[in-house]
């Protein structure tokens, strides 16, 4: 088990490099064996996710060559047979070799997936998806088994914007026979970055970052060359800190239209930005003020950063209020952040938060990957050496956190326990 040891009352300055977008590679990765031959994806993350969906490709027969931030997918011997439950259970995203295995062969057997516990996230769209195009959903037990005579184009309406179940949509339709057409899709970069790879290899998709995407099947799709786009949510959680304890503190190789609510939202609060084309500098400065914030599917502000904003909240002056509008458990931090001496109520899906208070270091657990990233945020800036435990979370999800914050004057331990 890891720990991390953070004294917090360090001023962070210089450079830190964002780097590919976890929510995307964990898609791309299973995309690429929707082709016949080789894909080579570069600017994949060094995290746990990347290790646990190799393991999977792995388990299939996919040979797979990874070196520094790229990795080379060659679908050839991909052998179609059930993902054995201590791989599919490592993550979330073990859910899109649903969507991949069943587009490629018309059936797939697999366990219900892993990931973060911040609410039941059921995978029924996803299902209904790939019933309007023709499958058959059997469960039992833990097990599902999706399959098909053959896979037909057809309208699909979500019923809510779930990015799952756009892309595991997405993945099934583009070598089914004719036009599927899926409404109320997400409009998350992440889903946008998929389709070109999708795009590369052959298939016929427009429309995606609207709410209204298009596919035309077609037969074959043939490996490509492709790259991911940054992580917004690593950059939104690094911006986050540099507001809590930075100075100058560039973010660097982002895209910064990916993170207007947040960058909209670090303004009101009155926190000094300079935007360029590719970056983002960052200042701490004094007399925050408190904000409204509510979370929404993209453009809107993310679930994902609602975590580590908490903590930015707890610095700024008079009450904030943060409504979380995606999940129905995602405020597992806040025990953690309110024993560090924050002022937070939660009110069904609100937080109320009076501030600014001063946080005091103490001994607190990584519940979920986002809440982990909050409690880093509140160890940097608290008095005293914070320990966090569970660090796995973290790792699943943010690229060397130790080595970066370091880089820009952290005082961070990683210790083996
Ligand atoms: C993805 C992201 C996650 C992010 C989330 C919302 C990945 C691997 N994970 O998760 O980091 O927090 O988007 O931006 O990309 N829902 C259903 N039925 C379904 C699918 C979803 O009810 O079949 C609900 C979920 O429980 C949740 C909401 O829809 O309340 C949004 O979920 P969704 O967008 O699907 O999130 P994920 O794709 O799981």
């Amino acid at each position: 088990m890891k720990l991390l040891e953070i004294t917090g009352g360090e001023t962070l300055s210089g450079t830190i490099r964002i780097s590919g977008a976890k929510n995307s590679a964990v898609a791309l990765i299973p995309a690429a064996i929707l082709a016949d031959s080789e894909s080579t994806i570069c600017n994949i993350p060094e995290i746990t996710d990347i290790d646990a969906l190799c393991d999977i490709l792995d388990d299939l027969g996919v040979s797979v060559k990874r070196s520094t931030e790229s990795v080379i997918v060659d679908p050839t011997n991909l052998k179609n047979k059930e993902i054995p439950e201590n791989l599919s259970r490592k993550l979330r995203a073990s859910y899109y070799f649903m969507g991949a295995l069943l587009g490629k062969y018309k059936k797939v057997e697999m366990c219900f997936p892993g990931g973060c516990s911040i609410g039941a996230r059921p995978i029924d769209l996803h299902l209904k998806g790939f019933e309007a195009l023709g499958a058959k959903v059997k469960v039992k037990g833990n097990k599902y088994t999706v399959e098909a005579k053959k896979l037909k184009g057809a309208p699909i309406y979500l019923d809510i914007a779930s990015v799952g179940a756009t892309i595991n949509i997405m993945l099934a339709a583009v070598k089914a026979e004719g036009k599927t057409t899926i409404d109320n899709a997400a409009k998350e970069p992440e889903i946008v970055n998929v389709a070109t790879f999708l795009n590369s290899m052959g298939a016929k998709i427009t429309g995606a970052g609207t709410s209204t995407i298009k596919i035309v099947g077609v037969e074959h799709l043939k490996g490509c060359f492709h790259e991911v786009i940054p992580d917004r949510i690593e950059a939104g959680t690094y911006l986050i800190i540099g507001a809590l304890c930075g100075k100058k503190l560039k973010i660097d190789n982002i895209i910064p239209e990916h993170l207007e609510s947040l960058t909209s939202k670090l303004q009101e609060i009155g926190a000094s930005l300079e935007i360029g084309p590719d970056y983002i500098t960052i200042s701490k400065k004094a007399g925050y003020k408190g904000v409204r914030v509510q979370t929404a599917t993209y453009p809107g502000f993310p679930t994902d950063l609602q975590q580590p904003f908490t903590t930015l909240l707890t610095q700024c002056k008079g009450n904030s209020k943060l409504e979380e509008t995606i999940y129905e458990n995602r405020f597992m931090h806040v025990p953690y952040l309110v024993d560090m001496g924050a002022d937070i109520v939660i009110e069904g899906d609100t937080l109320k938060i009076k501030g600014p208070t001063k946080l005091q270091a103490r001994e607190v657990v990584a519940t979920d990957l986002r809440a982990g990233a909050a409690l880093v945020a509140a160890a940097l800036t608290a008095k005293g050496t914070t320990k966090i435990t569970n660090v796995e979370h973290i790792l699943r999800g943010y690229e060397r956190i130790v080595e970066k914050l370091k880089a820009v004057g952290a005082k961070i331990k990683s210790l083996e326990i």
